[in-house]
């Protein structure tokens, strides 16, 4: 090129450079590396290459470009717009030659590394790299003269065209590669997944020009629920999202009773092993059927999950995981066929990746917490905790970042608890308390209306008033204790002690009635002591990893609380505060990410460069195990009183009333015979 050349200047990336007139544009983005996409290599097929030309004066740029400085619009383009439709201004970069000085936008949907803009509070965005990308390629015919394999000339034409080096092909593929070529006329469309960290790899073949999608499924495979998105690899849209209780409940509600059941039972982890796979089959055809897609299309999966479903999702006997030193048989990432964990609900050549786990305790869920949340990309101090039935929690800077899981237990989602539900509609998920009158309001699932708002018996005819799920239980025993209808043990005070006969006896401790739907059929909705002492274990267990975390770390305070989970984005900080579900902060400072591991999980999906990303944060990460730290007893044992023994939550109080009631009349069997707390201010 020389001086005299027409100069080509790219936005939004800058990059500029001189081309022979005649130059096509897509050829000129190539050799600048400007973020351009094509499937169809510049046959004018794909029409992924879209650009917009600018006209006029760019002092900016120092050029003015000309009316006529791209070529005409030619038969190609002509035809594109007929049958499809190109937006006004719109030209193939393939087709548009360059002729003099010119001005060239690449529109967001052209770019190949386009941004994924996150719906959730946070601001990050994940670049869309995906691992598999289809790509258009003519394939030379045989020749008698020079005899060669179809797969050879196939391979030959693919490193030539995209510089994609001999992928690997499975049988099935070969055995479908000459019908293909020959309906295709000897042009495919070939499907080729390039990991971050292997060989390519063939995924599918399509006779001629085959358009996509690609799409993906993303899943956070909890203990009790398991949640998928079903992604399009191009630009991460999510076209559905689907949860499903996990099966493996019917094992052992939590993890370490499915341990149990692996070692009690012969064949049991492999019965565990179908069930959850057999569910995430479910998930994925409930996910294609729902966004209208085609099964064979979904060419990826992502699965984060805690180490013990790590292991039995591989199928891999847990066994070693329920006993120190709690050694997994492998912490690294997986890659893996889909098909060898029996995923037979999405394309036979689908690809699987799993994210590293941080320890035995600590799995490839807190790793996609750490993924979405990048905690060790802040100056503060940030404390980000997915409540789950195992909950993830990490606290770190970019001094450092440590980790620990705790075992919540599935209170918080509505199991172990007497109206529990999970979140359905119908399901209590806000809760008011008077506090002079100790009378309750609440919001269903389902309606916007609160119950004592008019119309809200019709709103809610259909769904009816079914249960109590994660979120309502936390408000519900928050508002209770800020009403004075619990006191700081826990205790659910008398009808005479709190004035309210919505205190009603149950055996010789009390229930607090919250919906009363026994005279039109329904249940009795109420909080029960047993609630109570559920969700006190839970979030006592929750505050005692955070803290031990922060002991490790050596500070008394964070700066800020990111609360994930899959009912993470519904609870609300100041009734956490008040359980003492986590350490006490200004309440500004405590924000909710959505279900983090799942948006981890999406990222790593639609993101080679994601997946190496994590592989080295992970071994960085300290992990702290909590089942062997004395401390974590001790914790555990202070943060039972609502919110806490002894740290004095002084932030909280100002906030939230904490009134200063006592139920324990000192003999109360039920209760054990607890010892009256003292309680603070
Ligand atoms: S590169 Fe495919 S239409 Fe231009």
């Amino acid at each position: 090129m020389s001086s005299k050349d027409p100069l080509v200047i790219f936005t939004p990336s800058g990059k500029r450079g001189r081309f022979a007139a005649g130059t096509p544009v897509l050829t000129a983005a190539r050799q600048l590396g400007v973020d351009l996409d094509s499937v169809c290599g510049g046959r004018g097929i794909c029409s992924k290459c879209q650009i917009t030309p600018a006209f006029g004066d760019f002092p900016k740029h120092g050029v003015t470009v000309a009316p006529d400085a791209l070529s005409g619009w030619n038969a190609v383009e002509a035809r594109y717009d007929e049958k499809r439709g190109l937006k006004p201004g719109r030209r193939l970069g393939c087709q548009a030659q360059i002729l003099s000085d010119v001005v060239i936008d690449v529109p967001p949907e052209s770019q190949v590394h386009r941004q994924v803009v996150r719906k959730a509070a946070t601001e990050r965005v994940i670049e869309a790299d995906p691992a598999t990308r289809l790509y258009l390629v003519d394939v030379a015919e045989p020749d008698m003269h020079e005899p060669s394999g179809d797969l050879q000339r196939l391979r030959a034409a693919l490193k030539l065209t995209w510089g994609v080096k001999a992928p690997d092909v499975p049988l099935p593929l070969i055995a479908r590669l000459q019908p293909a070529l020959r309906k295709g006329n000897w042009q495919v469309t070939l499907a080729v997944h390039q990991p971050h960290d292997g060989p390519a790899r063939l995924i599918d073949i399509w006779p001629g020009f085959f358009e996509g999608p690609l799409l993906g499924l993303a899943v956070d495979l909890g203990s009790t629920t398991i949640a998928g998105h079903l992604c399009d690899l191009s630009d991460g849209r999510v076209l559905a999202s689907a949860g499903v209780m996990n099966p493996q409940i019917r094992f052992g509600e939590d993890l370490m009773s499915r341990v149990s059941y692996a070692m009690m039972n012969a064949g049991g982890a492999a019965e565990m092993t179908g069930a959850v796979r057999a569910a995430l089959n479910d998930l994925a055809r409930q996910t294609i059927a729902d966004a209208g897609a085609d099964p064979r299309s979904v060419v990826e999966t992502v699965f984060v999950c805690n180490p013990v479903m790590h292991h039995l999702l591989l199928g891999i006997d847990p066994v070693e995981l329920g006993q120190a030193p709690f050694a997994l048989a492998s912490s690294d990432s997986v890659s893996l066929a889909a098909a060898e964990l029996g995923m037979d609900a999405v394309n036979p050549q689908a690809r699987t990746y799993i994210l590293p786990c941080i320890a035995g305790h600590v799995g490839a869920d807190a790793a996609a917490v750490a993924l979405a949340e990048a905690p060790g990309a802040r100056e503060e101090l940030s404390l980000v905790i997915d409540v789950g039935t195992n909950a993830e929690i990490l606290l770190g800077n970019s001094s450092r970042v440590l980790a620990c899981s705790s075992p919540t237990g599935p209170a918080f989602e509505g199991a172990q608890i007497s109206s529990g539900q999970r979140a359905a509609p119908g399901a209590i998920e806000r809760i008011r308390i008077d506090p002079a009158t100790k009378e309750p309001r609440f919001q269903v699932i389902g309606c916007d209306l609160w119950s004592d708002a008019p119309g809200f018996a019709d709103a809610t005819a259909t769904t009816g008033i079914t249960g109590i799920c994660g979120s309502g239980i936390i408000e519900a025993v928050a508002e209770m204790r800020m009403a004075g209808l619990v006191d700081a043990s826990g205790l659910i005070g008398s009808a005479a002690q709190t004035g309210t006969p919505r205190s009603e006896p149950e055996g010789r401790t009390h229930a607090y009635l919250i919906h009363d739907g026994s005279p039109g059929g329904g249940p009795r909705i109420s909080v029960t002591q047993g609630d109570i002492r559920a969700i006190q274990l839970a979030k006592s267990a929750l505050y005692a990893g955070a803290r031990l975390l922060m002991d490790e770390f050596g500070i008394d305070t964070v700066d800020r609380v990111v609360l994930a989970g899959a009912f993470g984005a519904h609870i609300s900080p100041k009734h956490a505060m008040v359980l003492g579900m986590i350490p006490d902060v200004p309440l500004g400072a405590v924000t909710a990410a959505g279900n983090a591991a799942g948006t981890g999980a999406r990222i790593a999906l639609l993101n080679r460069a994601a997946r190496s990303e994590i592989e080295t944060t992970v071994r960085t990460i300290t992990k702290v195990e909590t089942a062997i730290e004395p401390r974590f007893q001790e914790h555990f044992v202070a943060a039972n009183a609502l919110p806490h023994a002894t740290a004095p939550f002084s932030e909280l109080r100002k906030v939230a009333p904490l009134p200063e009631v006592s139920f324990n009349t000192g003999g109360d069997p039920a209760d054990g015979g607890r010892r009256r707390r003292r309680r603070r201010g």
